[in-house]
């Protein structure tokens, strides 16, 4: 096994041999997951507390069932996000919690950056579920995953994330995997919701569904991230459904075996049709889910296990 990381904070530190590290142990979670009995006892002894000061549904209830499944002791603290505004409270919420012994910190932060200022304070492995727009490194792994098992490979696959990247962490940490697995990664989007740095990322930008979709074998759809917008990102919903949402004529023109994802919450007729997020033969959306309980149970195993060997 090679892993070594204290904490998951991001893609970006990764190397890829360990993104395939988790992904294999996740490989066998699957399975676990599918059996009637649901447990192992990867974190058996360990305490895991969810700190989530940003609304998570999937996240949140993943992480959970992750920890619960591998026996750990799980806490969630309810965190109001307008109670935290600045970085002091963050510090002091961070000691507070570390005081009481956890071994795995799972946290979702409005601000860039918080989770890793966080990391440098408390003393246990910290796995980022979300910081700002910067990076969802889970996301991205059970996407990897996903990919994986559909495509039967990670490398050298053609793949669209469209719609609103400027305000993605998935995008962010989706375009840092996927790159690191060599593959070719478009953007799709108005130019307005594609970050200006995004021509030196390594990828290819269109502003065109038609032409970013041609010969794609993954097409990865995003949410408008409404509450990180200040103003006039777009015209109006109906007219970028027009222009950007995935329908039957827009997906023609991509591989006809491509997969559809979607990270979720979907707007459904805003940036995606409905008939398309359901369509079993298209739709891998409720397989991500899947696979982000997998993911999960596999990352914090990977940390006690580097956890425990610190400590022996
Ligand atoms: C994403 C997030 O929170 O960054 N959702 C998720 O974790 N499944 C994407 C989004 O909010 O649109």
């Amino acid at each position: 096994m090679t892993f070594r990381s204290r904490h998951l904070l991001g893609i970006e530190p990764l190397h890829p041999v360990e993104i395939t590290t988790i992904l294999d142990l996740a490989d066998e979670y699957v399975g676990l997951n599918r059996a009637s009995v649901k447990h192992a006892d990867a974190l058996t002894g360990l305490t895991q507390i969810n700190m989530f000061f940003e609304n998570s549904t999937r996240t949140q209830a993943s992480f959970e069932l992750a920890g619960m499944r591998l026996g750990a002791d799980v806490m969630n603290m309810q965190m109001q996000a307008s109670s935290i505004k600045k970085g002091e409270t963050l510090i002091d919420t961070a000691l507070t919690l570390n005081a009481m012994h956890p071994d795995l910190l799972v946290v979702r932060h409005p601000h860039s950056g918080a989770v890793d200022l966080l990391a440098q304070k408390v003393n246990c492995a910290v796995l980022n579920a979300g910081d700002g727009r910067h990076e969802h490194p889970t996301q991205a792994l059970l996407d990897a995953l996903t990919i994986r098992r559909s495509k039967g490979r990670l490398h050298r696959l053609n793949i669209a994330i469209c719609g609103d990247i400027a305000h993605s962490r998935v995008a962010r940490s989706n375009i840092l995997l996927l790159g690191k697995m060599e593959n070719r990664v478009r953007l799709v989007g108005p130019p307005t919701l594609i970050p200006s740095g995004a021509a030196d990322w390594g990828v290819e930008v269109y502003d065109n569904m038609a032409k970013g979709l041609e010969g794609c074998d993954v097409v990865m759809m995003l949410r408008l991230q409404k509450e990180r917008m200040d103003g006039g990102f777009i015209p109006s919903e109906r007219e970028y459904y027009h222009r950007y949402g995935l329908d039957a004529e827009k997906l023609a023109h991509a591989k006809e075996d491509a997969i559809v994802m979607h990270p979720g919450p979907m707007n459904r007729g805003v940036e995606i049709d409905g008939t398309i997020a359901d369509d079993i033969n298209r739709s891998v959306i409720q397989e991500q889910v899947e696979m982000g309980v997998a993911v999960r149970m596999a990352a914090m195993d990977l940390l006690a296990r580097n956890l425990r060997a610190e400590a022996a």
